[in-house]
């Protein structure tokens, strides 16, 4: 094997680090806002003088805000461009995180919280569609782990800077801080070529050879840009295709169930309210702090596990796998909470018990939901597709959130988590009836029998 290295793989190396930078940074923007509210929640309770159900309502504003995020994003990155709907997508999120620190009343910090979930929502849906129109064939797969990874590593960073300003209890610093990584993506995302994709879709075909020639060295960029011309043949015309076509609208209709699972597993109760969690749990302040913090390591840790089984065992086993241990995780929580923990060692346990079912999480539906969806769309309503899903992860996503304690309040600690837990026993029967096993198809092929009207569960074969 040679290992020379020649201008253009030279310059191919450039853009890989390119492009997994941005991965990252999109990827790390998502967890820093979904783990940044958690150790934010019971000082801003205090400070405010609060209900369980205000509460719940900033905590969920951010989620809303995401869902009416992308779906405009939709709109937006294919008139002023990814490049662009990025730029406003970080612009957004730093005044976003700004506002919420220096919020006056419960009322504003939902203001805020909107203003960052809309920046949110449009970056989920544009940074994985630019990142697939920019990098090369090989590294598509890559990208998805990477940036599921870095969603982790986010939540975690955000964590451990809550219990940093949790000495102080000064929540607006949390909730302020962010604005810094917000800035960095920023000046990430100026320094970022226009997607050739999108350039050859509006007619600018120099802008996309010079693009293609910077990306990949001159010698490739006819045979790619002829590659892009005959893709865009197949134009997107999702709506059109919903309304005519049934095999399309399974498709849809898979992709929203599968992330009502992801979101309905309960895994963003415990990001959200995991400090809460623990209060009831026993603990004292710090000590629930440095917990939450150990969920987001696990959280991290447990994502290398899909990681390196997803390609070798397939996406249908490790979900199996994800849905059985989260419903025992949760079962045995909600059992504890029932008989009451009064020793240490059960407090131990129950903790034990709770980061389970975040190893559950994190290494099948975390990463796999996200995979999935991408992957069941036909090439024609893919835009289309993956919008429906990613609208319905977060409008799932702030229906947890904004129920979670008024769940405790009125049912208990006991049932609020068994009932998590007998979803997950639900999502494991869905999993084998109706989600099909797409490792090592093409898409191409998943289309064909998705189109010619195969079963759902039978569309990977
Ligand atoms: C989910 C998020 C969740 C995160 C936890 C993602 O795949 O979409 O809602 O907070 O995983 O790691």
């Amino acid at each position: 094997m040679s290992t020379s290295v020649t201008p253009a793989s030279g310059r191919a190396h450039a853009t890989a680090i390119f492009i997994g930078l941005l991965a990252a940074l999109a990827g790390l923007m998502f967890g820093l806002d979904i783990g940044v509210i958690s150790g934010a929640t019971q000082f801003i309770r205090h400070d405010f003088g609060i209900d369980d159900h205000t509460l719940e309502l900033i905590v969920s504003s951010m989620m809303g805000g995401a869902a009416i995020g992308a779906l405009v994003s939709g709109f937006l990155s294919a008139l002023l461009g990814r490049k662009r709907s990025l730029i406003i997508a970080a612009i957004l999120f730093v005044i976003g995180s700004v506002l919420s620190a220096v919020a006056p009343s419960p009322g504003a910090l939902m203001g805020a919280r909107v203003v960052l979930g809309f920046a949110i929502g449009i970056a989920t849906f544009t940074a994985p569609l630019y990142l697939a129109e920019i990098s090369s064939e090989r590294s598509r797969g890559a990208m998805v782990s990477t940036y599921q990874l870095m969603i982790t590593i986010g939540i975690l960073i955000a964590f451990l800077s809550d219990t940093a300003f949790s000495y102080s209890g000064n929540w607006r610093w949390m909730l302020g801080v962010i604005a810094i990584p917000g800035a960095l993506f920023l000046i990430g995302v100026v320094t970022l070529p226009e997607s050739p994709r999108w350039l050859v879709m509006r007619g600018f075909r120099e802008r996309a050879t010079a693009v293609l020639a910077r990306l990949r060295g001159s010698a490739n960029v006819q045979q790619e840009l002829s590659d892009i011309e005959a893709q865009l043949k197949t134009p997107q015309s999702g709506l059109r295709l919903f309304l005519d076509n049934r095999n399309f609208r399974r498709s849809v209709g898979l992709g929203i169930v599968l992330q009502v699972m992801q979101q309905f597993t309960g895994m963003n109760v415990v990001m959200y309210y995991a400090p809460i969690i623990f209060k009831d749990m026993g603990y004292a302040t710090e000590q629930q702090m440095w917990f939450t913090a150990l969920v987001g390591l696990i959280n991290v840790l447990a994502t290398f596990i899909a990681i390196s089984l997803v390609d070798r065992w397939g996406r249908k086993p490790i979900l199996y796998i994800g849905f059985s241990v989260m419903a025992i995780g949760l079962g045995v929580v909600g059992a504890m909470m029932h008989l009451g923990i009064a020793t240490h060692a059960e407090q131990l346990f129950t903790v034990a018990m709770l980061l389970l079912f975040i190893v559950g999480f994190a290494m099948s539906a975390g990463p796999l939901i996200w995979t999935l969806c991408s992957e069941i769309q036909p090439l024609k309503g893919r835009d289309f597709g993956i919008a429906c899903s990613t609208v319905t992860n977060w409008i799932a996503n702030m229906i947890v959130g904004a129920t979670f304690l008024t769940l405790l309040n009125h049912f208990g600690h006991a049932h609020t988590f068994w009932l998590y837990a007998g979803l997950n026993v639900l999502f494991l029967i869905i999993t084998i009836a109706f989600v099909p096993e797409t490792r090592g198809v093409t898409l191409e092929q998943i289309e064909r029998n998705l189109l010619g009207g195969k079963r759902l569960r039978h569309i990977g074969r």
